[in-house]
């Protein structure tokens, strides 16, 4: 895969000043040799249109941080793809661990959102990943498989360059502590397979998957080095322009 993708999951910080001078500063920074890499700012909902218009012109790319599968109707404190298209989304963030950890999503819910999102031509970031109890029990790859079936089951049409993988083990999110390298080589390699499976080789080669969970400017490099890895998907860091910009410069193997 040619171009890496590298996202800021803003998760719930900042109001609109801090959003705009946020995305500004990414903007400025990555200015006008922008890397050949895929940027994507996912800001809280209240900073979609002040941070859609801080990047407008730009090659920065919008992404929500969640939906609902229902493109409208009475379900109050929701979102819908459409809604989110027409608030200059490209992407959306699906299944985040903290979604399903703490807001109760199951594999069936994510599974709607996702076909919500392919249906609305918004690009799914689909996230897995399992906890420190299933890695240790081993029960690792079971857990990323039934979170792979339950997203991917009714999807059937290509998902040649619209879907987006994220592995973010739960252990690994907002502890300081990344995977190791050859955790995540291993991992990656067993997802891509399991994508082979699912799409065939000739779809599932055009499926980035990202790593995400303790992402900073002093492991990127490593984590840019390990072949399986085509991005990541960053939430502290990213809240520094700087230490973000530095991760994407990382990815596009260009000094900072
Ligand atoms: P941290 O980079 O803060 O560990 O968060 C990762 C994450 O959840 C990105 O979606």
């Amino acid at each position: 895969m040619e171009r890496h993708t590298v996202i800021a999951n803003w998760k719930m910080h900042g109001n609109q000043a801090e959003g705009v001078a946020l995305a500004r500063g990414v903007r400025r920074l990555l200015g006008n040799r922008f890397p050949a890499v895929e940027v994507v700012l996912a800001p809280p909902f209240t900073s979609l249109e002040t941070v859609r218009r801080a990047i407008k012109g730009s090659r920065l790319h919008l992404s929500a941080q969640n939906l609902h599968w229902q493109p409208q109707g009475a379900f109050t404190g929701e979102v819908g793809a459409d809604m989110l298209r027409d608030a200059g989304c490209s992407h959306v963030i699906v299944g985040h661990s903290e979604r399903r950890r703490l807001f109760g999503e199951t594999n069936g819910d994510v599974g709607r959102k996702l076909a919500a999102a392919l249906d609305a031509s918004l690009k799914p970031v689909l996230c897995i990943g399992e906890t420190l109890r299933e890695r240790r029990d081993g029960r690792t790859r079971q857990t990323l498989s039934a979170q792979l079936s339950g997203a991917l089951k009714g999807v059937s049409k290509s998902v040649k360059d619209c879907l987006i993988l994220a592995y973010e083990p739960v252990w690994a999110i907002g502890t300081g502590t990344n995977a190791a390298p050859a955790q995540v080589m291993e991992t990656h390699g067993w997802i891509r397979q399991a994508l082979v499976r699912r799409f065939g080789a000739a779809q599932a080669r055009h499926i980035p998957i990202l790593y995400g969970g303790s992402v900073n400017p002093a492991n990127a490099s490593e984590l840019a080095a390990v072949p399986e890895v085509d991005g990541v998907l960053v939430g502290g860091a990213s809240l520094d322009h700087r230490s973000f910009v530095e991760i994407v410069n990382a990815f596009s193997g260009r000094e900072a």
